[in-house]
């Protein structure tokens, strides 16, 4: 340990009031690791705490789980909830009880979306350690949803210079574990030295320090350190890139839809822990908002959770194509069922003579050619290739109103009767594959706009799928 780490945790150990960590949760933690411990100690540790029994109570009659006779003992709601669910409620609630006092956290730390990214964490790691067959699915809980312990207890006991460090960290565009580092404070270290004090485990306790690790160095790690890096990787993860998920199946033998239901799944636990913790948690993956609490049963969540299940349909479906005509289709479909795109031409590089072919996908579901639709790659006054060459999406509605467009686009935004066109390009490890384009008018492109992230996580899974029927 360095001087100037040892300084800070002797300025938090003489502040006097260290953050104690709940007795509950340590009898908890015994409870759980113990897969054939019976219901009636869970239930009896859980009504030793009168707020945790209740809202556990309170979740067990409510509507959500409509049912007719009212729940007034814990064993009975360990039977309606599951157990698994009511650990994993139980410890969220345990550890949220350490830092409940926001009003004790600095002005520029989001405690909002700590919450939402430790829950989120929590449910991943749980559902990674499960596909792993790691045996203590709750202690995995648990390291995810303490693993940034560390920020919190600096927000916490240095409030003022923690602020400079998370405003230094934004201007000068360094991670914030870099400027922590330099500042004297990791919060890897902070936490894994909270963690030791409270006599955590030693795997817990290094999940916690090597979160921040270069991924190569995890691979030779034991898994709990695996599980918890892949959970916190894949929780800030904003589903439009498969960053996360290389880093993922780098560390387990994982695909991709794997992966989306597991984001799902989890997006869904949230709210749900959230709601029963009475958490408000802000909005998914928006730094710039504030965060406003989600009702669960908003049209908006109830309409993004539908969309990322018919996703994780396309996608299983992507995955299980024989063949390129099968994945036009594929996509076509998804195209239609997501984002009400049905205009949509296929540009794909002919690896013979390097030119770009259409390819269409009739409303009987047959892959047309439509002959003389090529565009040469020297063309390079064509949204579309510019789109491809660019490596983003490109719309002739969006472009400026004095530049001509091509008259290739042009055509191509008459054969699809719209008010423009929609360049999405198919790219995948450098390989330019071709371009989706679909035709758009004005209102659908918004509306596309707003679907952006879900837009790409599609176009990324096309181009993986394409790419490897061109390279099988
Ligand atoms: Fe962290
Ligand atoms: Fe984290």
């Amino acid at each position: 340990m360095n001087d100037r780490l040892q300084q800070y945790i002797s300025r938090i150990e003489s502040s006097h009031n260290l953050p104690i960590l709940p007795h509950i949760l340590v009898k908890l933690i015994f409870a759980c690791q113990d897969e054939n411990g019976n219901t009636r100690e869970l239930a009896r540790i859980i009504q030793s705490d009168a707020s945790m029994a209740a809202k556990i109570l309170k979740l067990a009659n409510s509507s959500y789980f409509r049912s007719t006779g009212k729940i007034v003992q814990i064993d009975q709601a360990l039977i309606r909830l599951g157990r698994n669910a009511v650990k994993n409620l139980a410890i969220s609630s345990a550890v949220h009880q350490v830092f409940n006092k926001s009003d004790a956290v600095s002005n520029g730390f989001d405690l909002k979306r700590f919450w939402r990214h430790s829950l989120t964490s929590a449910a991943l790691a749980k559902m990674i350690a499960e596909k792993a067959a790691y045996n203590l699915p709750e202690q995995a809980f648990l390291a995810g949803m303490i693993h940034d312990i560390g920020r919190l207890l600096l927000a916490t006991k240095f409030p003022d210079e923690y602020k400079a460090v998370l405003d230094g960290a934004e201007k000068s565009g360094e991670t914030l574990l870099e400027k922590e580092t330099r500042t004297g404070f990791p919060h890897t270290e902070i936490g894994a030295w909270l963690l030791n004090r409270w006599n955590f485990d030693s795997m817990t306790v290094d999940a916690v320090r090597y979160h921040h690790e270069p991924a190569a160095r995890i691979k030779e790690s034991f898994p709990l350190v695996r599980i918890v890096y892949a959970a916190n990787d894949l929780s800030r993860t904003t589903g439009s890139s498969d960053e996360a998920f290389c880093v993922l199946k780098g560390l387990f033998p994982c695909t991709f839809p794997d992966t989306v239901e597991m984001m799902l799944q989890a997006e869904q636990e949230v709210q749900e822990l959230a709601s029963f913790l009475g958490l408000s948690i802000g909005e998914k993956e928006n730094p710039s908002s504030e965060g406003e609490r989600i009702d669960i049963q908003t049209p908006e969540l109830v309409n993004e959770v539908r969309n990322f299940s018919l996703m994780a349909g396309v996608l299983q479906n992507l995955v299980a194509c024989p063949d390129e005509n099968a994945i036009l289709k594929t996509i076509q479909e998804g195209l239609a069922v997501l984002f009400d795109m049905r205009k949509v031409i296929f540009f794909l590089f002919d690896p013979e003579d390097g030119l770009l072919k259409a390819r269409v996908v009739t409303d009987q579901g047959r892959v047309e050619f439509p002959p003389g639709l090529v565009i040469s790659k020297y063309n390079k006054d064509s949204l579309i290739n510019r789109s491809i060459q660019e490596g983003h999406p490109l719309s002739s509605l969006t472009g400026g109103e004095s530049e001509k467009p091509a008259i290739l686009d042009e055509q191509i935004r008459h054969l699809l009767d719209c008010e423009g066109i929609f360049s999405l390009p198919l790219v995948r490890l450098g390989e330019k594959i071709g371009a989706l384009v679909a035709g758009v008018d004005r209102p659908e492109e918004k509306a596309l706009m707003r679907e952006e992230k879900l837009l790409n996580l599609l176009v990324c899974q096309a181009s993986i799928a394409l790419y490897a029927r061109w390279n099988a």
